[in-house]
């Protein structure tokens, strides 16, 4: 239990998430210090990040939450009110993600967190707490992605990249990234009409993912990509592996559309293509190199990004994260406990 403090609210608002009767059921309750999970810092939250995995969490459509009650939110920005550990002092600003943050401990989608203090980093240089959390885990993951496709060799020189689910968070960040790193990139969605702003957000090419899966698919295609972050799985992915070139590189970063994936051997043993996971939940020797990274020389150009951001209370979560899910939202989304 964490040490009363004069400064530390009795009660607070938090989306909690329930089984009951078998089904799982999220809703806004006033919570106190002692119902959330333990930990050694307590934080005043400013942003917490809406991601894809988090809506499946809030209405029981994957098994993520490890036990229950559960407040959900894999990540946020906010403020230290206590501190029971050395290094970590009330006032600074943090960042939280990862960790099982809003899986097996309690997480974002609340007025007040607590958390471990292993789980808690300081706020990257060279972005703003607002900065910091809209870049948040989509743009780790996406730096991630690219720092794996360094590792294979990729340079601006190669090739164009491709990027999948383009109209969603970890897209529009893997599209500044690359656009800042001098990458062509060429964004596939189903809603072509988002093409303009996704040409506003760095995608030199728009392509519809409805028209290339409907044609008959061959067994090798056209090689057009050096590599590719793919955010939806199944017949994608598939589609992807086999119109990358030769030495080329796939992230397998998401599942919005399906957990599997039909696959042939011929892009592995014709063209050398590489297939590989990506995991936001990083060891800190590659958050402080890949943080450090986005606030510097890979820090997307925030105001193209700022066209696709949106804010929304916690009143707003649940029909909010219901519509992300049914793929209705598009770019990144805050959940913002500050005044604006
Ligand atoms: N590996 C990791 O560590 C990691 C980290 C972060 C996120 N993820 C995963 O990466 C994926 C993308 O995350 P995100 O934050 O970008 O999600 P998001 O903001 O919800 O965007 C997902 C995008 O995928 C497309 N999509 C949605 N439903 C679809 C469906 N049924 N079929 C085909 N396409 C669909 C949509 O793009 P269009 O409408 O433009 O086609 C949508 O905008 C999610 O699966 C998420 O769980 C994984």
């Amino acid at each position: 239990m964490t040490a009363p403090d004069a400064a530390l609210p009795t009660s607070f608002r938090a989306v909690r998430t329930h089984v009951v009767d078998g089904r799982t059921e999220s809703r806004l309750e006033a919570l106190t210090l002692d119902e959330l999970s333990p930990g050694e810092v307590v934080i005043r939250n400013r942003y917490a990040g809406v991601n894809f995995k988090d809506c499946l969490s809030l209405h029981g459509k994957a098994k993520i939450i490890t036990g229950f009650p559960r407040v959900a939110g894999i990540e946020l920005v906010g403020d230290v009110l206590h501190s029971d550990a050395a290094g970590i002092a009330p006032g600074q600003t943090v960042l939280v993600h990862g960790f099982q943050t809003g899986i097996a401990f309690d997480g974002a989608f609340s007025e007040v967190v607590r958390v471990p203090a292993a789980h808690v980093h300081a706020l990257p240089a060279g972005l703003t707490p607002l900065e910091c959390a809209t870049l948040g885990v989509p743009a780790f993951t996406a730096a991630m992605a690219l720092e794996r496709f360094q590792m294979e060799g990729l340079r601006p020189d190669s090739g164009p990249v491709a990027i999948t689910g383009a109209g969603g968070a970890v897209a529009l960040m893997a599209m500044g990234i690359l656009a800042r790193t001098g990458h062509q990139v060429v964004a596939i969605t189903r809603r072509m009409e988002q093409a303009d702003a996704l040409r506003a957000a760095g995608a030199s090419e728009v392509l519809d993912a409805s028209e290339l899966l409907a044609a008959p698919p061959r067994a090798l295609e056209k090689p057009r990509f050096a590599a590719a972050i793919d955010n939806v799985g199944g017949p994608m992915l598939s589609w992807l592996l086999r119109s990358t070139q030769d030495q080329g590189c796939v992230a397998c970063v998401g599942n919005a559309a399906s957990n599997s994936f039909d696959g042939s051997v011929l892009p592995f043993i014709m063209r050398s293509v590489k297939l590989v996971g990506i995991v936001a939940n990083a060891p800190w020797e590659q958050r402080h190199r890949l943080w450090a990274r986005l606030g510097s020389d890979w820090k997307p150009d925030v105001e193209r990004i700022i066209p696709q951001l949106s804010f929304i209370t916690l009143d707003e979560l649940l029909p909010f994260s219901e519509a992300q899910l049914a793929g209705r939202n598009s770019g990144r989304a805050l959940l913002r406990f500050d005044t604006p």
